[in-house]
């Protein structure tokens, strides 16, 4: 699909489809009086008659408007004016775009992004509006022998402005919106693949090609250069699997040359059965999502390089397999981790901890600004909060509050969650330092405990995506979260949030 801004007046613009909003008060917005009166009141007459009642969603399409020079134009509902916030305004751009697509119109000129939205700029308005325009029409069918063809997809958006003086800012609006849903689709292909595909060699595979497609530098630690740093820890998890395991270290410099880096580390176990400790048969498919952290990280990194930020990112991905096997790690086993701390491992399926504290250490050589890690750590955090808010956990006040205040800019939330001492004490063991496991209650906060123990270094947050990276059901697939929250915190440190 093919994006532009415009100045332009709907009654006068040329377009297959031109979309406007109405409030549930039958009010009009700015972009559909214009038409109406144009048009005589023909908006006003079908609102009147009860046509189109502006629910938000809803939406009415409407073929050869009188006095206008477009083939349709669309109503779009918008709900309450009053209560017209982040959430409405994502879900009538979702609405709009649904409803695009199910018409025949190639193009389609929006004057949606004209109205606003309550303590939002018009840049943030076109940037929402472009990532939703893409997760729309974002399809993953190349398993599928006979693919759904859309008979008439649409090509061309224009996003209509109503200021000439706006052009530059919509347009680097639209340019940091566009690179975002690039992201959150390489994110969601990665995915969705299988796990037969999606092995730790396949996203080393990836990480190569992104390097070069972006000039970055890359390099893949493989199993004998991760015995000679002592990650055992990290090794004990692909003990049981025929895939070897990588470690995927990224760099990219946007910053100058002395700036330290930040540091974003993605959980990418590309299939877990649990190990030993093996999990049971319902929707067990779903672990092949358990290297969504690891998918996201790169999903931001290529964002990040798309916008040429100017900071330095730099990107640790451990992958592996879990699986059963006769050399797998087994309830009991004792490993000694790269930092010297010995873990006794009480559960072979809290695997993610043991890949990423070994990644944690390894992130202190690169003397770091501040490190992130993204993982599908635990079931306890669906449990904790479903499908909406990630966990966030971190070692600072203030990077926690830059990050939730992140998530609701980008509407990819995050919930902050404690990580006090006394969970501290769920982590005993009577054989070595500390064991992987804490016990059911507060599962997610005993989990990114274990993981503080290895961050004592830097400014240091974990995100628990286990309850928001994917959906389970109909709509299965992966969601590519939280590429939004990542790369909105990312603009906002490099001073190109507008
Ligand atoms: N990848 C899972 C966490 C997970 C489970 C994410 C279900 C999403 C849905 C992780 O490796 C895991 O198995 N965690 C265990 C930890 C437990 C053994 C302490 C869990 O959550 O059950
Ligand atoms: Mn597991
Ligand atoms: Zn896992």
């Amino acid at each position: 699909m093919e994006f532009s801004i415009k100045r332009t007046s709907p009654e006068k613009q040329r377009s297959a489809c031109v979309v406007v909003g109405v409030f549930e008060s039958r009010k009009l917005t700015g972009a559909a009086a214009l038409i109406d009166e144009a048009a005589n009141h023909y908006l006003s007459d079908i609102v009147r008659r009860g046509d189109m009642d502006g629910k938000a969603g809803s939406t009415r399409l409407l073929h050869d408007v009188p006095s206008t020079r477009c083939d349709r134009v669309l109503l779009v509902g918008l709900g309450k004016e009053k209560e017209f916030g982040d959430k409405e305004y994502g879900a009538a751009i979702r609405s709009a775009f649904k409803a695009l697509n199910e018409t025949g119109a190639a193009d389609g000129t929006l004057f949606l992004t004209e109205t606003g939205v309550k303590k939002r700029s018009l840049a943030w308005r076109i940037r929402q509006a472009a990532i939703i325009a893409q997760e729309t029409a974002y399809r993953f069918e190349q398993f599928k022998s006979k693919r759904n063809e859309v008979r008439h997809p649409l090509r061309k958006v224009i996003f209509a402005i109503d200021r000439s003086d706006e052009l530059a800012l919509a347009e680097e609006a639209l340019a940091q919106g566009l690179a975002i849903a690039e992201g959150v689709a390489l994110a969601r292909n990665l995915g969705n693949l299988p796990g037969n595909v999606c092995t730790p060699g396949y996203l080393a595979e990836t990480a190569l090609e992104l390097a070069r497609e972006h000039a970055l530098e890359c390099q893949i630690l493989e199993r004998a250069n991760m015995e000679a740093l002592g990650m055992h820890s990290l090794l004990s998890v692909a003990k049981g699997s025929h895939q070897p395991p990588k470690l995927i270290v990224l760099h990219y410099l946007g910053g100058a040359q002395d700036e330290k880096p930040l540091v974003l580390v993605g959980k990418g176990i590309t299939f877990d059965s649990g190990g030993i400790s093996l999990k049971p048969g319902l929707e067990m498919d779903e672990m092949k999502f358990d290297m969504c952290g690891a998918a996201s990280v790169l999903g931001t990194l290529k964002a990040v390089a798309q916008m040429k930020l100017p900071l330095n990112l730099t990107v640790l991905v451990p992958t592996s397999e879990n699986m059963p096997g006769g050399a797998a790690s087994k309830p009991g086993d004792i490993v000694t981790s790269m930092s010297g701390q010995t873990i006794e491992i009480l559960n072979t399926d809290a695997e993610g901890r043991l890949v990423l504290c070994d990644a944690l250490t390894y992130a202190e050589r690169f003397k770091p600004e501040t490190v992130i890690d993204v993982a599908t750590l635990t079931g306890a955090c669906v449990i904790a909060l479903g499908h909406v808010a990630s966990g966030l956990f971190a070692n600072r006040e203030g990077l926690a509050r830059d990050l939730l205040h992140a998530g609701e800019e980008a509407y990819d939330r995050a919930w902050h969650l404690p990580l006090w001492d006394e969970y501290q004490d769920l982590l005993k063991s009577n054989f070595a330092d500390m064991a992987n496991i804490g016990g059911r209650a507060g599962g997610s906060i005993s989990a990114a405990c274990f993981l503080s123990r290895f961050t004592g270094k830097f400014d240091w947050a974990h995100l628990d995506i286990a309850g928001t990276a994917w959906k389970s059901g109909a709509d299965k697939g992966a969601t590519g979260r939280p590429v939004p929250l990542l790369t909105h915190y990312l603009l906002k440190r490099a001073g190109k949030l507008i």
